[in-house]
């Protein structure tokens, strides 16, 4: 904690080049993005689990707080990706150093380029929505009560955890902090950068799909295309988008189950892994140290395997017409 607290004074202290900010902004970036990461694969899952539940936590994508969060996430992926791209450079030619501070504000000339296109088709996007009378847009209320449920699990697991770093601790009588075996923690520095090289098509691909080409709002279009299918959204629900896009087969092979499947594979250890990163620079004390780890290694596996189980159950006709029904009955009390 006195590490976290000493480095954000510092970090606004030192009047480091644009170097230290691209550092601060890459740790953020990473991290935001892996927050949003969670959520996102829990309430995807619910597409095949839970279909009811799914069409409201679109709903609350829909809505004025997540739309601002959508344009944040979208900027974190793009600067992240960029600066991500700079890093790996310079770790394999060590001799582009002496060009590292030009290369990191071309990182950011970069990603004000992308962003501006891509923003104002998101804007158009979220006017065309917006400027339709007798939307029914999701509450603070509504969204407070949802996220708390979340908070409250992050709070419960990170409970679970210091219980058993403090029964390892009292079994073992160890006082170390959680350490990989050194080839191994090599191989994790190896895997963050040819990860991150195979992320940036696929994720660059998914948001474009879900923010460009098509916006978070025609998840829930009723009779429009839906992107990637030659399938129609009949019945306006979100399940039935994510249902015709899982079930759409080129050659006999789900392709966007298949994407989706590489992609979380790759985004749930690529960011929990730079997740362990940062807890080991600020988390010290061995109690701690063991526990947010014990939290990030079981963490990461039950998301892969939430993530994999909803590709692998995947949505049929039932799941919309569930949806349908039940839709106007959830919502009922947020009304
Ligand atoms: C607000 C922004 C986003 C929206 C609206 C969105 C939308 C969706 C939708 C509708 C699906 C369902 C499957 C499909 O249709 O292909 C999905 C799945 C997925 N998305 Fe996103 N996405 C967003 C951002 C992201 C980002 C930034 C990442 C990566 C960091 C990501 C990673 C994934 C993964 C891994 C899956 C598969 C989950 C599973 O297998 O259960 N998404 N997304
Ligand atoms: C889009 C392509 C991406 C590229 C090229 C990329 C690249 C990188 C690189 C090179 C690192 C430094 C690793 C190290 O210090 O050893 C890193 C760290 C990190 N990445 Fe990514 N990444 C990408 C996407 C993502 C995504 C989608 C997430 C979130 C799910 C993420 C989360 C993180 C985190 C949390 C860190 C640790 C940050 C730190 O130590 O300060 N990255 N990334």
């Amino acid at each position: 904690m006195t590490t976290l607290v000493t480095t954000v004074t510092e970090t606004l202290r030192y009047r480091g080049q644009v170097g230290q900010w691209s550092w601060v902004l890459h740790r953020v970036s990473g991290l935001g993005t892996v927050l949003f990461l969670i959520l996102h694969v829990i309430d995807t899952s619910w597409a095949a689990f839970f279909p009811e539940e799914y069409e409201q936590v679109i709903r609350q994508y829909q809505s004025p707080l997540f739309t601002i969060g959508e344009f944040i996430l979208v900027a974190c992926v793009v600067y992240h990706a960029f600066n991500g791209l700079r890093i790996i450079a310079l770790d394999y030619k060590p001799a582009w150093w002496a060009y590292q501070q030009r290369a990191a504000t071309l990182v950011f000339a970069a990603t004000v380029v992308v962003l501006l296109p891509t923003f104002a088709l998101m804007v158009g996007h979220v006017l065309d929505f917006y400027g339709e009378e007798g939307r029914d847009i999701a509450g603070l209320d509504e969204i407070i009560r949802t996220q708390a449920q979340f908070a409250l699990g992050f709070v419960v697991i990170l409970l679970g955890a210091l219980l058993l770093s403090a029964l390892y601790g009292l079994i073992t009588r160890s006082r170390g902090t959680f350490d990989l075996p050194g080839r191994f923690e090599v191989s994790l520095w190896t895997f963050m950068r040819l990860s991150g090289v195979l992320i940036l098509p696929l994720v660059f691909g998914h948001l474009a799909m879900m923010h460009v080409l098509q916006g978070v709002f025609d998840i829930t279009g009723g009779g429009i295309e839906i992107v990637g299918t030659n399938a129609i959204n009949d019945s306006g629900k979100a399940v039935e988008f994510v249902g015709e896009r899982w079930n759409m087969l080129v050659a006999g092979v789900a392709i966007w189950r298949l994407y989706d499947g590489l992609l979380l594979a790759l985004v749930v250890l690529h960011g929990f892994n730079g997740l362990r990163y940062v807890v080991n620079d600020y988390a010290h004390s061995p109690l701690v140290n063991r526990a947010l780890n014990y939290a990030i290694v079981f963490g990461a596996i039950a998301l892969i395997v939430v993530g994999m189980a909803a590709l692998l159950v995947g949505v049929d006709e039932t799941a919309y017409e569930i949806a349908t029904d039940l839709t106007s009955w959830i919502l009922l009390p947020f009304m």
